[in-house]
């Protein structure tokens, strides 16, 4: 697949990248609250972000879970600068990292987290199983994984590149692809129509 046939959705770029950014904040409110809501019992001190977007998620995390140590990747050069200039603000009282990237590799391999997050991107992940598996030695011991998934219905989009999207029944196929990477669920509920949130301990 040329970048040029990649969906917006999937790497927002130029003019028209920015307007699906934008839109794709406002649809995603619901999401970001959510996992805000799920982590706030014990709020992470650490929290590193797969597929960022705009950076409103990172936001949050900064202001409402006061997060000290932020990182985050995400491919699209576009919303990588956005998100950079968006949390500036918050360079004093937090460390934060933001640069291109993907699921596949460990930017920070001397870092460990409290919390790891995947906002509507890991329908993006084309090897699941591997960067679960990775994910799972990221994580602090006490550390939760924050995935919220893109409801696709029975129907999803051929070119999607994580199989388990594609398999008509992701979040069926997410819950053992968690279990198989020694995660345990503990929250496995709808969001709104479009999403679902799972959060996972290392077992
Ligand atoms: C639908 S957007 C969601 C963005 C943000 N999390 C939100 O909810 O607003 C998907 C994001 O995942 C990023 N992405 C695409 N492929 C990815 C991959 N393999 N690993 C990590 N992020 C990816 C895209 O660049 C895009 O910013």
């Amino acid at each position: 697949m040329t970048e040029t046939n990649l969906s917006q959705a999937m790497r927002p770029h130029g003019l028209l990248g920015r307007i699906f950014a934008a839109l794709m904040e406002r649809m995603n409110e619901g999401s970001y609250r959510w996992a805000v809501d799920a982590l706030k019992d014990t709020p992470p001190k650490s929290l590193y972000e797969i597929g960022f977007g705009t950076g409103r998620f990172l936001e949050l995390a900064a202001s409402k879970l006061k997060v000290r140590r932020l990182r985050g990747v995400d491919p699209a050069e576009l919303v990588v600068g956005m998100a950079a200039n968006r949390l500036r603000k918050f360079a004093k009282t937090c460390e934060i990292e933001v640069r291109t990237g993907d699921d596949t590799a460990a930017y920070w391999p001397t870092e460990t987290f409290d919390a790891v997050a995947a906002i509507h991107s890991f329908q993006f992940w084309s090897d699941p199983a591997n960067t679960l598996a990775r994910l799972r030695t990221q994580l602090a011991p006490h550390g939760k994984l924050v995935l919220i998934l893109r409801n696709h219905g029975r129907n999803p989009p051929a070119w999607l590149p994580n199989p388990i999207s594609r398999s008509g029944n992701e979040v069926v196929g997410t819950r053992a692809a968690l279990a198989a990477a020694q995660f345990a669920l503990v929250i496995d509920q709808p969001i709104d129509t479009a999403s679902h949130g799972l959060v996972a301990r290392p077992e």
